[in-house]
């Protein structure tokens, strides 16, 4: 369960689309996670949903009416935007997203959200046609140049049959973009490429070269980067795993691939994290079609491929954070060191690959942090919490460059 969202304050404000239902999800989740949730719902939301069930799910009384007679009530829209952290409106129909883009306080919701100085999330879902027509799009645009931030909807089947976009998005798809939105912000306004998963080296048609690597670490790490405001890329080889949608990623298959991206957007990046598992060697021939095996020989002709992130620590400018991966069986200190060395790296995380706990396919993982003038032995945590820490490291040693600039 996602710890920042615990004690904070988060309005959602529900209106009149099918959607309704599953942000009653969404309140729940966030509930669990300890976050003190209140929910505005417009007159067209309670056809519906219930407020009864969002009342359930938070904990607490929904608002809808702006002129109830309760003390309390009297003042709701000021209090409601004046307390939130953050006001999220799910799902935003064209007639809420259509009075918000055109400052009509009309109700309870519309009123807050121009009373408030929390930042504002839209998240539309509604019929297809209604979405992508220009009277919802100027709105959109509208409400983007007031600094809202709008989260585009889904493709695929609506409840009225149709096919196109305007599906509200899943809660894992969201979740990242919240916690950004209310996460302590150590890497905001730097560009941070990620490497993640193996890479696939073709024989022909039907085989390849390839590790165990899963992705999961440099996805984690991206994540984490992500939500603690960073500009993220990340080049990913074949992988099953899905990064936020703020992430822009970019899917390769071969080592060759992987540098040509990699060396696109490094001179750009302040930070760069190499956790991709390489294939060192690629075939020296790939077949166009499938080799029979009687054509097999006992052996396999290779070729090397690049050193990427050698070739990374050769380039590398003033000011740029460079950090490699080691997967290692033994002797994790010795041959982590050698690597850092020999790439000109900042700081190594060396993984012990043969432990069952640790390294490949598995969701955890322990690391030996190893700079130039230190070590650091981090525990057994989940790889979302490791990508964390090991990110702490590297706000760190992004501070200690800035110091050092400052004082030339
Ligand atoms: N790496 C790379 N390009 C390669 C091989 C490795 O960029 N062709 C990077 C990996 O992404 C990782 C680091 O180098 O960050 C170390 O990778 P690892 O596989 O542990 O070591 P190698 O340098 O390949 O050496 P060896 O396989 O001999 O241990």
């Amino acid at each position: 369960m996602a710890r920042v969202y615990a004690g904070k304050r988060i309005l959602i404000g529900v209106t009149g689309s099918v959607a309704a239902f599953k942000v009653a999800g969404w309140v729940s989740t966030l509930a669990k996670a300890e976050a003190l949730v209140s929910v505005i719902m417009t007159e067209s939301a309670r056809q519906f949903v219930t407020p009864l069930t969002f009342s359930a799910l938070s904990g607490e009384k929904v608002h809808t009416d702006m002129f109830e007679t309760e003390s309390s009530e009297v003042m709701a829209h000021i209090n409601l935007g004046r307390e939130a952290d953050i006001i999220i409106i799910a799902p935003a129909s064209a007639q809420t997203i259509a009075r918000l883009a055109n400052g009509m306080a009309e109700d309870l919701l519309s009123t807050t959200v121009l009373a408030a100085r929390a930042p504002v999330y839209i998240c539309p879902a509604m019929n297809t046609r209604m979405f992508s027509h220009p009277a919802t799009q100027l709105n959109l645009e509208k409400l983007k140049s007031f600094g809202y931030t709008v989260i585009d909807p889904d493709e695929g089947m609506m409840a009225c049959k149709e096919e196109g976009k305007g599906r509200l998005p899943e809660w894992d798809q969201v979740d990242d973009i919240f916690q950004r939105a209310l996460s302590n912000h150590d890497l905001s306004g730097k560009s941070v490429l990620v490497t993640a998963g193996p890479t696939r080296e073709p024989i022909d048609p039907a085989r390849f070269l390839s590790n165990r690597s899963s992705g999961k670490m440099g996805f984690a790490v991206a994540r984490a980067a992500y939500r603690r405001g960073a500009e993220v890329t990340l080049v990913s080889g074949p992988t099953s795993l899905t990064a936020p949608l703020g992430v822009k990623r970019i899917d390769i298959q071969t080592a060759i691939e992987m540098h040509d991206a990699v060396m696109e957007y490094a001179s750009s990046s302040r930070i760069i994290i190499k956790s991709a598992a390489v294939s060192d060697y690629r075939a020296r021939t790939i077949f166009d079609e499938k080799v029979k095996k009687e054509q097999i020989k006992g052996s396999l002709e290779l070729e090397k491929n690049p050193d990427i992130l050698k070739e990374l620590g050769r380039r590398k400018k003033e000011g740029q954070v460079l950090i490699g991966f080691a997967a290692e069986s033994s002797r994790l200190e010795k041959e982590g060191r050698k690597k850092l060395q020999a790439k000109n790296l900042d700081m190594i995380a060396v993984n012990n690959i043969k432990s069952d706990s640790t390294g490949f396919e598995v969701d955890n993982n322990q690391l030996l942090l190893l700079t130039a003038d230190g070590s650091e032995n981090l525990p057994l945590v989940s790889k979302e919490r490791i990508a964390d820490m090991l990110l702490d490291r590297v706000v760190d040693i992004c501070s200690r460059e800035q110091r050092s600039e400052l004082s030339k």
